[in-house]
C-alpha cells in the first residue's frame, strides 16, 4: 500500500472539482484497508472511503486520508433451481457488474444498467431506477468497521433500506467500509417495463420479447437522452431527493397546478423534484461556471471550472425558491464533503 500526498481529486469524482486530497491510498485487498485505516488511526487523520466519486460535492480540502477502494472479484457462491447468488468486490464498477450478469444471462440487475460508481457504494443509498432498487436483489453484506478493525455482517434487515436511504447513511454513518456485497439474481427473468418510457423505447426499436440486453438498452437509451455524461460535463446525478408531501398538500397544490407529478405512497405522495424545480424557473439556467441541466432540472452541472461552494450555492437558492414557491423543502441526495 502506498500513500500520496497532495492528490488533485479532480478527476475521482464526477463533478470534476478541483480540490485536494492531504493523503490518498488505493486499497485492493482488506489486509491494505486494514494498514490503511490502522495508519489513518495512528496520525489521527479523518478517513474519506471513495468509490467513483458520483455522489460526492467536495467543497473544501480533504485534510486526511482517501481511501480509494478498488477491492475485486465477482464469484457465484450458491446456486438453486430458480436463483444464485453472487458475491462481488466493492470496488468492481457498477455498470460492468451489470453487464456482465446480462453476457452470463443472471436477471435481475438490467433496470440498473449505466447508474455510475462502484458495488461497494450501492447499498449505502439503496441505488435505483425505473422501478428497482438494489434492495429488490440484496442478500447482504461485509464490512470493516473503521475503528476495531473487525468484519461484520448485515443481512437486508439491519441495512434500513429506504428510497435513497441505508442506515450507513444515518445511525452507522462513516462507521463501516462495505467491503463486498452479495446479491441474489434470477435465472427467468422477470421483467419491469411498467417505469417511465421502457415499453415505448422497447416497441420503437421493434422488440416484441425483450431480452434482458433489450431492458438494458433501452434503459441505456432513456437515461442518455436526459442525464449529462459526466465524461462531458460534471454532475452527481439527481442532486435532490424527489420529496414525500401529506395528500392534503398534494390535492392543495393539485387544485393550482393541475400538471403537478405525483405517484402514492405508504406516506403521502412523492413528487418530482424536477418538475418543481423547472416550475421554480430553474431549468437550464447558467451562473458562471455551475448550472441545472437543460434536459433534467434535478441534475446540476459544472461546466470545467465551477466550485463545490459555487454548486452548493445554487443548490441553497432552488430549496429557497421551491419552499417559496410550493412549501415544499428539498433535501439533497448528493453527499457534501
Ligand atoms: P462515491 O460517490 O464514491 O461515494 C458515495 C458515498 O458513499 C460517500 O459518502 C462515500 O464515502 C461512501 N462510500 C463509497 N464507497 C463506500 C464503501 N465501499 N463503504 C463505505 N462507504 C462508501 N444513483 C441512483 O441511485 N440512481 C441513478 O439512476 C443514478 N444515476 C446517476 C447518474 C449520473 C450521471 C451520476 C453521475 C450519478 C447517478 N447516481 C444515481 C448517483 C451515484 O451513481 C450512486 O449514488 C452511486 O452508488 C455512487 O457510487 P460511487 O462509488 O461513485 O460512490
Ligand atoms: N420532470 C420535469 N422536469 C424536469 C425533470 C423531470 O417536469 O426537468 C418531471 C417529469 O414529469 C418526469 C418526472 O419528473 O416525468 C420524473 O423524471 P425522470 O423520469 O427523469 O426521473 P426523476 O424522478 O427525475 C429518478 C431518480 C433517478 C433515476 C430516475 C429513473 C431520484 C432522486 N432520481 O429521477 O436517479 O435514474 O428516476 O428511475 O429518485 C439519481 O439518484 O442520481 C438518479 C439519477
Amino acid at each position: 500500500m502506498m500513500i500520496q500526498e497532495n492528490i488533485s481529486l479532480k478527476s475521482f469524482t464526477t463533478f470534476g472539482i478541483d480540490k485536494k486530497a492531504k493523503f490518498f491510498t488505493r486499497i485492493s485487498t482488506l489486509t491494505e484497508l486494514k494498514s490503511a485505516l490502522i495508519a489513518a488511526k495512528e496520525k489521527q487523520l479523518p478517513v474519506l472511503i471513495l468509490g467513483g466519486g458520483s455522489n460526492i460535492l467536495l467543497t473544501q480540502d480533504v485534510e486526511g486520508l482517501v481511501i480509494k477502494l478498488e477491492i475485486k472479484g465477482i464469484q457465484v457462491v450458491k446456486e438453486d433451481k430458480n436463483h444464485l447468488w453472487i458475491e462481488v468486490g466493492a470496488g468492481e464498477v457498477w455498470h460492468e457488474l451489470v453487464m456482465h450478469c446480462i453476457a452470463q444471462s443472471w436477471a435481475g440487475l438490467e433496470n440498473l444498467s449505466l447508474i455510475p460508481g462502484t458495488v461497494g457504494a450501492s447499498p449505502m443509498q439503496n441505488i435505483g431506477a425505473y422501478g428497482v432498487e438494489i434492495k429488490d436483489l440484496f442478500d447482504s453484506l461485509q464490512a470493516m468497521h473503521r475503528e476495531t478493525l473487525e468484519m461484520h455482517y448485515f443481512d437486508a434487515e439491519a441495512c434500513q433500506f429506504g428510497y435513497r436511504e441505508s442506515v450507513f447513511k444515518q445511525s452507522l454513518k462513516d462507521q463501516f467500509v462495505i467491503t463486498s456485497v452479495r446479491f441474489r439474481l434470477s435465472k427467468t427473468p422477470k421483467f419491469h417495463l411498467e417505469y417511465g418510457a421502457i415499453r415505448e423505447v422497447l416497441q420503437a426499436n421493434g422488440v416484441q420479447h425483450p431480452s434482458l440486453r433489450d431492458v438494458s438498452e433501452a434503459v441505456i437509451q432513456i437515461r442518455q437522452s436526459k442525464l449529462p455524461d459526466p465524461k462531458e460535463i460534471g454532475n452527481a446525478g439527481s442532486f435532490f431527493k424527489n420529496p414525500t408531501i401529506p395528500t392534503t398538500q398534494f390535492d392543495t397544490l393539485k387544485a393550482s397546478y393541475p400538471s403537478i407529478p405525483g405517484y402514492p405512497s405508504a406516506e403521502g405522495v412523492k413528487v418530482a423534484a424536477g418538475w418543481l424545480i423547472e416550475q421554480a424557473g430553474w431549468k437550464g439556467k447558467r451562473v458562471g461556471e455551475v448550472g441545472v441541466h437543460a434536459k433534467q432540472a434535478l441534475v446540476l452541472v459544472n461546466y470545467g471550472g465551477g466550485t463545490g461552494e459555487e454548486i452548493k450555492k445554487l443548490s441553497e437558492q432552488i430549496q429557497a425558491s421551491v419552499f417559496a414557491k410550493f412549501g415544499i423543502q428539498l433535501q439533497a441526495e448528493v453527499n457534501f464533503i
